[in-house]
């Protein structure tokens, strides 16, 4: 017996574990993943290097026709990297001085248009978790199953913290804390596609869940919906 395939969208606040559960869950069944936040991270990145003015259209208009994204499966991290222009620049985008420029520019129209364009491509034949900000609301608002996730902010500033500490040890909780409060607040109150929760979406507290519990409640999700039977 197949299931069908369906698209599965995931928003949240910055740092609550989106990536983590999308990965599970694409590797259990059979799904790609893929991680928006990483485009806008990639973009942002090549703005740093090339030194784009963000108030400047023009030239974030010129230097978007430059940029060349994809992803690329790793089977070490069980996950897709992504490449800029043939770079795989996976190791540099998760870096502070990248989150510290990345909602500016996702607050972008022309940005967001450029990324949005490639991720409706890639949900073409469904079978794809996607996770990011707007997915169930602007990238597949007719995604089957749409998992809205939030976490307490200072689970979140833990957490983000233990993940950038290993290849940082400068970094400090205050400023993890400052970084998701500001990219929050701007995520929430930029004009294009803010982060929203979707009206069909499933809210997700994982504040007091452990990655196996909140699997096993998003798996039970997903079974209801690919089993599905279709009137008509
Ligand atoms: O992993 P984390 O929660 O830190 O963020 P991310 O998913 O890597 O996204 C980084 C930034 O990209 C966000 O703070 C947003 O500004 C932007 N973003 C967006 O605007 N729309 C998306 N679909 C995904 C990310």
């Amino acid at each position: 017996m197949s299931a069908r395939k369906i698209i599965i969208a995931i928003d949240g606040f910055s740092s609550c574990g989106k990536s983590t559960l999308a990965k599970q869950m694409a590797a259990i069944l059979g799904y790609s993943f893929i991680d928006s936040g990483a485009m806008y991270r990639a973009i942002t990145l090549y703005f740093l290097r090339h030194g784009i003015d963000i108030n400047n259209k023009e030239q974030v208009v010129e230097a978007l026709k430059d940029i060349h994204l994809s992803f690329h499966f790793n089977e070490e991290r069980q996950a897709s990297d992504i490449c800029m222009n043939d770079e795989n620049v996976e190791p540099y985008i998760r870096d502070l001085i990248v989150a510290e420029k990345v909602s500016p520019v996702a607050a972008i129209k022309e940005v967001r248009a450029f990324a949005v364009k490639q991720q409706q491509r890639m949900g073409k034949k469904k079978g794809i978790v996607m996770d990011g900000r707007d997915i169930g609301t602007v990238v597949f608002p007719d995604a089957e199953l749409k998992i809205f996730m939030t976490a307490e902010p200072e689970v979140r500033v833990k957490r983000r913290f233990q993940e950038l500490y290993p290849s940082n040890h400068n970094v400090t909780l205050d400023e993890v804390r400052h970084n998701l409060e500001l990219r929050d607040y701007i995520d929430s109150n930029r004009e294009e596609s803010p982060l929203r929760q979707a009206h069909d979406a499933i809210v997700l507290d994982n504040s007091n869940l452990t990655r196996e519990e909140q699997l096993e409640k998003v798996l039970g999700w997903v079974k209801e919906r690919t089993t599905q039977t279709v009137a008509g």
